[in-house]
């Protein structure tokens, strides 16, 4: 659009900072034709510190146009991670019911009071904007909600619930997460809290999100609640888990006690989903920080740190009598698309390794999708690697031993800035007779989608020259590549 990004490792087709330190999606809300994006952000430097709230507006999802900061740290903190609602009624009285305010819900953190080792650091603030996301003013009553004696206490999700006529706030204190009612945004009532004794418990819980999901191809409805976690993630650091429940407004009442993961890769943190997206288009998207904090603030990128996952529209299925979220990149990712190439009319047999004819088209900026049958005697094992010829390479594959898929980027290239990111990232998976891969390669990271999203691994990595060939391959007994897609993808900026 009007820039190119050039540097090492930027990112071409996701969201990432023009300069600076960037790390969780804030204030996801679609109004008046726009996706706005804030994030939590460091204009002085490319590590975290004092935090503001960045801000972009994309009117597609997939073209993004940076705005001014829209959230600086005051004599209450730091601005950390929060919401984003229309208060379409003007509950609030900032706006009116012909102009109603956009509201910001954000945790204030204290670093005066961390200094000091004091408890109550974190405390919960609004802001309003009238002129469609673009200036904000904090409200004069903050805080809205004072710190409660948790030393960790943030990061407020607010929905409006319509079964109640109030809204709901979940917000995320150490080890649980708190749920709270308002009429006007303002004043909040302690409602409940859920996870003492439920999920994961490896780290400490971030970034909550509660909302319904309809069941597909059914009326039935359940609530999600996400909970970030760090570090205690599946593959170690940061992670992303997930309940499935009931919730009347007062209580989460979870069908199981166990965690769930949005995403089994070590890239994926502090993802939560849009607010008010148009009920006829009916998506839940979801947008997650593509690093762990395990070595984020040590990745070697110069001008800029992370970049956000692609958005993904998350649906609610019942297979093998459970129930999953699933994510799916949003279609209007198709927009980008550009040279295809198509393996299809001759299935391959693959015993053993294969390189594709790539046909020109640069991996490093593309869409792969394969479509495999294990035949008769599952392989013992089977996936794909990408390569340059450095001999850098990353792996997925499949074990049908193990029942696991597994991403390999011990190879990958750069890894000297930390020993946390070596490792293979595993991700348990039950297979049929075919199986479905979808990646998006975009320059220093892969999205994994498998079966159109039943499960999910998200991975960066730092190659350093482009990955130029593709690979498939198959251990014990042939698989067969029904079809192949290799679409390239244009550069978003
Ligand atoms: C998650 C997180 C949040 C917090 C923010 C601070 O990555 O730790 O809990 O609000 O980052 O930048």
């Amino acid at each position: 659009l009007m820039k190119t990004y050039s540097e090492e490792y930027r990112p071409q087709f996701h969201f990432s900072p023009d300069s600076a330190w960037m790390n969780d999606p804030n204030g996801m809300v679609f109004y008046e034709g726009e996706y706005h994006l804030f994030y939590q952000y460091y204009p002085d430097s490319t590590v975290w510190g004092p935090m503001h709230w960045g801000h972009a507006i994309s009117t597609d999802l997939v073209h993004w146009q940076h705005m001014p900061i829209a959230l600086f740290p005051d004599s209450l903190g730091y601005i950390f991670s929060g919401s984003a609602v229309v208060d379409w009624k003007n509950t609030t009285g900032f706006g009116s019911a012909e102009n109603p305010p956009l509201v910001a819900i954000y945790t204030y953190h204290n670093p005066e009071i961390a200094k000091a080792g004091g408890v109550d650091v974190e405390s919960q603030g609004i802001a309003y904007s009238l002129d469609k996301g673009r200036s904000w003013t904090k409200y004069e009553g903050n805080p809205v909600i004072p710190n409660d004696g948790n030393r960790d206490f943030r990061d407020p999700n607010v929905i409006w619930n319509d079964e109640i006529q109030k809204w709901n706030l979940v917000l995320s204190a150490h080890d649980h997460v708190q749920i709270y009612s308002s009429v006007d945004l303002k004043e909040w009532t302690y409602e409940s809290s859920f996870g003492i004794d439920a999920g994961a418990h490896g780290g400490v819980w971030e970034c909550p999100d509660l909302f319904p999901l309809q069941v597909e191809g059914t009326d039935e409805t359940k609530w999600v609640l996400i909970v970030n976690i760090n570090p205690g993630g599946p593959n170690g650091g940061s992670g992303t888990q997930y309940f499935l429940g009931q919730f009347d407004g007062h209580q989460f009442m979870a069908d199981s006690k166990e965690t769930s993961w949005i995403d089994w890769g070590r890239d994926n943190y502090a993802g939560v989903t849009w607010s008010d997206v148009p009920k006829e288009d009916g998506r839940r998207i979801f947008l997650g920080w593509m690093s762990n904090w395990e070595y984020a603030q040590v990745v070697p990128t110069e001008k800029w740190r992370s970049a956000m996952t692609v958005p993904r529209a998350l649906s609610l299925i019942q297979k093998n009598g459970q129930y999953i979220v699933k994510s799916v990149p949003v279609k209007e990712l198709g927009k980008i698309e550009d040279r295809t190439m198509v393996v299809e009319s001759e299935a391959l047999k693959i015993d053993g390794e294969k390189e594709l004819d790539l046909h020109g088209i640069n991996l490093n900026q593309s869409r792969l999708s394969f479509e495999f049958d294990l035949g008769e005697a599952h392989p013992e094992s089977f996936g794909l690697v990408l390569e340059n010829d450095l001999g850098e390479q990353v792996k997925l594959s499949y074990s049908t031993s193990t029942k696991q898929f597994q991403f390999d980027r011990t190879k990958s290239g750069d890894m000297s800035f930390s020993d946390k990111f070596t490792g293979v990232a595993s991700a348990p998976y039950d297979i049929g007779t075919s199986v479905k891969l979808e990646l998006f390669i975009d320059a220093a990271s892969a999205e994994i989608f498998v079966d159109g999203g039943d499960l999910v691994m998200t991975e960066i990595f730092f190659n350093s020259k482009p990955y130029s060939k593709l690979q498939i391959f198959s251990k014990g007994n042939p698989v067969t590549l029904n079809r192949a897609e290799i679409v390239a993808l244009d550069s978003i900026w």
